[in-house]
């Protein structure tokens, strides 16, 4: 299948990891808790009672597992920070040795031609922040603006991009709205609030990162979907547009538009957020790119019980439909309603059911859910949608937040006993088709 997938010789092959869910070292080195650190300790939060105090160690093997990167010839490498490793309290002194652990990462990422992505916020608010009352005071958004700045301003030339959040619909929908990740609040008028709070993080962020002359290309990643109506009925119809309105345009709009959409202003009512004057002046200023995450569809049915939405393909280990032509659309629609820059999709992939047979991995389900989304992904680019990258998720199997260690996400295995690495079948594939899209540069 994949001999029929021509993408341009440009176009950037990658590998996404995030910081709290493979570094481990939870204290090492003058590093603060964080969030996570804390909401993973406590009882109930975590389905396997895990947490990140060692992960994939990835702090200790970080030279391997870019080398790994290198025998996998990817092009580039997404990564996030964390940010209590450079500022313990998320406010005041910076760590050093936090920031040299970055720049030795940076320097073997730089020694083996791999291209740096990194993003600064990826869910772990340092918890000196949190007990100021985290994104829902409006002050750690400043905070969040001063940390991007001493990054840019260290790092801006050594990487390719900065993102400024990653789905930041996540961090107030699952940490504020449903309370399934840290800090583990629920609560629906906060989770709107602190979405308000994000969006300006990432606006003073971006500002105070250009301020300081970034060379690096700046932008923000979100998790976006398509909402598909189950029937026609309307109560489908409306079901998917408040969906959509709530998740997607939620965050594109004030980004590219200035503003609210009138639809979830108008449902979410007295828990519509605070807006200071000025504040989408501050959010809606141009991104360099979108980064796009991207696992699946979101099926709409008011039926009760709800209509189960078709799986043509299959569902993952998360119980997620598989619905490759759902990123076709999803680029399209974008690329109708907003003025887009260049997008990377900076996150796809699955959760297998991966077992070690002989030492290998047999994760065919993940090769096939690749080549259908890569299919999909060409579609859209057909379609004139401007894509300069795909980075899948995930690099290394790894602590997917309140699911643990029980979803394996990764091409390569992490037997976490004895942190041995193993290349699944996925991988090798991977990588054959790197090769081959490099043949035809
Ligand atoms: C995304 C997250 C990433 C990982 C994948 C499976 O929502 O950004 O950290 O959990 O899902």
């Amino acid at each position: 299948m994949s001999k029929t997938l021509l993408f341009p010789p440009s176009f950037a092959w990658g590998v996404a990891t995030s910081a709290f869910q493979i570094e481990g070292a939870a204290s090492a080195d003058g590093k603060g808790p964080s969030i996570w650190d804390t909401f993973s300790h406590r009882a109930g939060t975590v389905i396997d009672a895990s947490n990140g105090d060692v992960a994939c160690d990835h702090y200790h093997r970080y030279a391997d597992d870019v080398a790994l990167m290198a025998d996998l010839h990817v092009d580039a490498y997404r990564f996030s920070m964390a940010w209590a490793r450079v500022q313990p309290d998320g406010k005041g002194a910076w760590n050093e040795a936090g920031f040299a652990f970055y720049s030795r990462l940076l320097d073997a990422l730089a020694a083996r031609g791999i291209a740096a992505h990194l993003t600064l916020y990826h869910w772990d608010l340092p918890q000196g922040l949190q007990d100021d009352g985290g994104w829902l005071n409006r002050d750690t958004a400043y905070r969040f603006a001063d940390y991007a700045a001493e990054v840019a301003r260290r790092f801006g030339h050594r990487v390719a991009t900065i993102s400024t959040h990653n789905e930041p619909w996540c961090t107030a929908n699952l940490g504020y709205g449903n309370g399934q990740f840290a800090p583990g609040v629920a609560d629906a008028k906060q989770a709107i609030q602190v979405s308000h709070h994000l969006l300006l993080s990432h606006g003073l962020a971006m500002t105070a990162m250009r301020a300081v002359g970034s060379a690096a290309q700046l932008g923000i990643v979100l998790n976006q979907w398509t909402a598909d109506p189950a029937t026609d009925s309307q109560a489908d119809r409306d079901m998917a547009a408040f969906e959509y309105a709530h998740s997607v345009q939620w965050f594109m709009d004030p980004i590219f538009k200035g503003r609210y959409p009138e639809l979830a202003l108008r449902i979410h009512g007295e828990n519509a957020p605070d807006v200071h004057d000025g504040d989408f002046k501050i959010i809606c200023q141009p991104i360099d790119f979108l980064g796009c995450n991207f696992y699946r569809r979101t099926w709409c049915s008011a039926a009760v019980p709800p209509v189960p939405p078709p799986a043509e393909h299959g569902v993952t280990d998360m119980d997620w439909e598989i619905y490759p032509q759902g990123l076709t659309d999803l680029l399209l629609q974008l690329d109708a309603e907003y003025d887009l820059p260049p997008v990377y999709i900076m996150e796809n992939g699955m959760a297998n059911h991966d077992v070690l047979v002989d030492g290998g991995v047999p994760d065919l389900a993940r090769i096939d859910y690749v080549q259908r989304h890569l299919q999909a992904l060409l579609r859209a680019m057909e379609h004139g949608v401007d894509v300069r990258g795909y980075f899948l998720w995930s690099l290394l199997d790894n602590f997917e937040w309140n699911s643990g260690y029980a979803k394996r996400f990764g091409i390569v295995h992490v037997d976490y006993a004895t942190q041995q690495r193993t290349l699944k079948d996925s991988a090798i594939w991977y990588r054959g088709f790197i090769d081959e899209q490099r043949e035809r540069r």
